[in-house]
């Protein structure tokens, strides 16, 4: 349940999808209504949880709450709700939070990193989508040396086996001796497809993760941690 505190009766049964508030109101002054088998005629009447509401003798149910979260996915959690071989999985990392929530996509076993759930299935439908994927950033820390020819490549786009990937942005923000540390920035979900991008040039990733959704970032967020995104941050992504 997600009203904490009580809440008015015309705007429960709005809200369960039944009607506007004021043929509630209507319902109500008719007798329709009843709370816990009793019938309700007082306007001001409050639902309080665990309350059982039925319109005419049918139960209705307020819309569940729609909850957004950041998580920083640790390495060693699987993006699923639940796992046959008994391993840690992200549903653990929001499992306090009453509501049941999705993973928007999904990040390998190995990465890290930000991780949107929510039980808006809306949403979810809506940036998954294949056809309007919202760009993700990752760092990724790969062996060798990325020459300027493979990080051309990554840019314009490589095969990862049966697919070309489209441009991307791809920036070195560090080259050490035996390794680089790259900002990628990719508009796709293929399955691992940064790890395949740049095994494509020959730079094995070591490690890797997710440090963007759009404009959303990971920022402080401490692994294994979660916070609820901000209002804005909501209406952004649904105006994605
Ligand atoms: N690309 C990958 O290779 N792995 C992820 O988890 C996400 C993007």
């Amino acid at each position: 349940m997600w009203y904490t505190v009580a809440m008015r009766l015309n705007k429960y049964i709005a809200s369960a999808g039944v009607c506007s508030r004021r043929k509630a109101d209507e319902l109500i002054a008719n007798g329709n209504v009843k709370i816990n088998g009793v019938v309700i005629r007082e306007m001001g009447a409050q639902v309080e949880e665990g309350d059982a509401v039925s319109v005419n003798g049918t139960e209705i149910k307020a819309d569940a709450a729609k909850v957004y979260v950041a998580v920083n996915k640790p390495m060693g959690y699987i993006t699923s709700m639940d796992d046959d071989k008994d391993r840690q999985t992200v549903a653990d990392l929001v499992a306090d939070i009453p509501e049941r929530l999705f993973p928007v996509g999904r990040l390998d076993y190995n990465t890290t990193g930000l991780l949107i759930m929510t039980n808006d299935g809306a949403l979810t439908y809506a940036l998954t989508h294949p056809k309007h994927e919202v760009s993700k950033t990752y760092v990724a820390t790969v062996a060798g040396v990325l020459s300027n020819a493979r990080l051309a490549r990554l840019r314009k786009g490589v095969d990862i086996g049966g697919f070309v990937t489209s441009p991307a942005q791809v920036r070195v923000l560090r080259q050490n001796p035996r390794s680089a540390v790259v900002e990628i920035s990719i508009h796709e979900g293929k399955n691992r497809q940064v790890r395949k991008m740049f095994a494509a040039v020959g730079n094995k990733v070591q490690s890797l993760e997710r440090v963007a959704i759009g404009d959303i970032r990971l920022g402080r967020l401490l692994p294994g941690h979660y916070r609820k995104l901000t209002k804005a941050e909501i209406e952004y992504l649904k105006s994605l």
